[in-house]
């Protein structure tokens, strides 16, 4: 029953993209610390099909996707795009990767007339799209690393010719990874040309194209940005030591997989100053919104490197998101609330979309 006076969040979970597990468990995280005193949270959940359904308290708290998939006909309600606004006040977008995090249900929620947690449609895309993040980051003056994009056709067609290249402009080891994913999702480290070949196939499994970035050598750092009347901040900064060989998906979601160090444990606080500068400084360019979380390397030689700004946020409990905000005095019913007070008054005062 709607309970009259409060504002209806409905906290859209699960999806159509690689990263629906992860949604899933950020969404729960979310819908459970929401406070009940000032949000009526609604837990929504999109199919692999992208059809929307209201789904109980209950339910969320299966395992998987596919759990809750197959309960969905007897024990939720499916809703149509346009009946969501007749549910929920606002959206708290807690779906990752494609289809929910690059603009395409930005655009139908703008559509609808329901504000959201994040960017609009444009950043929100250019928030997935690592390839031109990097033109315009580079374009503004920030650091970022030495890249190549290859389509697949390119691939398919010369493949010797390919390796060539990048051999010559790279050398070993290298990143190689899908444009469009998150989550670590398809991405190699190339040691040498052998596994190039299967780097390049994994990333295609992905996208049509696969990007491959110079392999930096330095401390990797993540920024959580909030927007607050109109100002940028960065929370304390987060510095990551991984366990494997790079930040992996085990690494990213495994009960004590990898250390994190908030505030950074080997990086300078003048340094860290500078990297937040940075941080906010790559969140403007990129036109984000209410709030964000920028990745990069800080090289031995002082270069600050951007290499993922994203314009949403893994919400899981030891996200970076939750340990960054613990660190202020946060709990994460206070900066739920706080992102949506300052969501709303964003789309308040837009004119067109976002
Ligand atoms: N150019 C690089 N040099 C060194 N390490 C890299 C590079 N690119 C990626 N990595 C490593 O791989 C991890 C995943 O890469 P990246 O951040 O590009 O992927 P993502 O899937 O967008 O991650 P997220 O879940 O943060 O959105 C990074 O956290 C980092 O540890
Ligand atoms: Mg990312």
């Amino acid at each position: 029953m709607e309970d009259m006076g409060k504002l209806r969040v409905g906290v859209i979970l699960g999806g159509m993209s690689s990263e629906r597990e992860v949604s899933l468990n950020s969404g729960r995280n979310v819908h459970d610390n929401l406070d009940r005193e000032t949000f009526e949270p609604i837990p929504i959940f999109m199919d692999g099909e992208g059809r929307l359904w209201i789904l109980s308290w209950q339910l969320i708290s299966q395992n998987t996707t596919t759990d809750i998939t197959e309960r969905l006909e007897k024990e939720a309600r499916r809703i149509s795009y346009e009946g969501l606004k007749e549910e929920i006040d606002f959206a708290f977008i807690s779906l990752h990767g494609k289809y929910g995090e690059d603009g395409c249900l930005q655009g139908l929620l703008e559509l609808l007339g329901i504000p959201y947690t994040g960017p609009g449609v444009l950043a929100s895309a250019l928030g997935m799209d690592k390839h031109l993040q990097q033109m315009i980051l580079r374009a503004a003056g920030i650091g970022v690393p030495e890249s190549s994009l290859i389509r697949e056709e390119a691939w398919r067609n010369d493949r010797e010719g390919v390796i060539q290249t990048l051999r010559d402009r790279f050398g070993f080891p290298i990143f190689t990874k899908p444009p469009r994913e998150g989550s670590s999702i398809g991405v190699t480290l190339v040691r040498n040309e052998d596994s190039l070949v299967r780097g390049i196939e994994e990333a295609l499994k992905w996208d049509r194209a696969v990007l491959v970035e110079e392999a930096l050598d330095g401390l990797e750092f993540s920024s959580i940005i909030l927007e607050e009347a109109g100002e940028l901040h960065a929370l304390e900064l987060t510095e990551i030591t991984p366990q494997s060989d790079y930040f992996t998906y085990d690494d990213k979601y495994m009960p004590g997989r990898c250390r994190k160090f908030t505030p950074p444990k080997n990086i300078a606080p003048e340094a860290v100053e500078a990297i937040k500068k940075e941080a906010v400084h790559a969140f403007r360019a990129l036109g984000f919104r209410s709030y964000g979380r920028i990745d990069g390397f800080y090289l031995k030689d002082g270069r600050i490197l951007i290499t993922d700004p994203n314009s949403s946020s893994g919400m899981a409990p030891s996200s970076f998101f939750f340990e960054q905000a613990a660190c202020a005095g946060m709990l994460p019913a206070m900066i739920i609330g706080r992102l949506i007070e300052n969501a709303l008054i964003i789309h308040r005062e837009k004119n067109g979309p976002l």
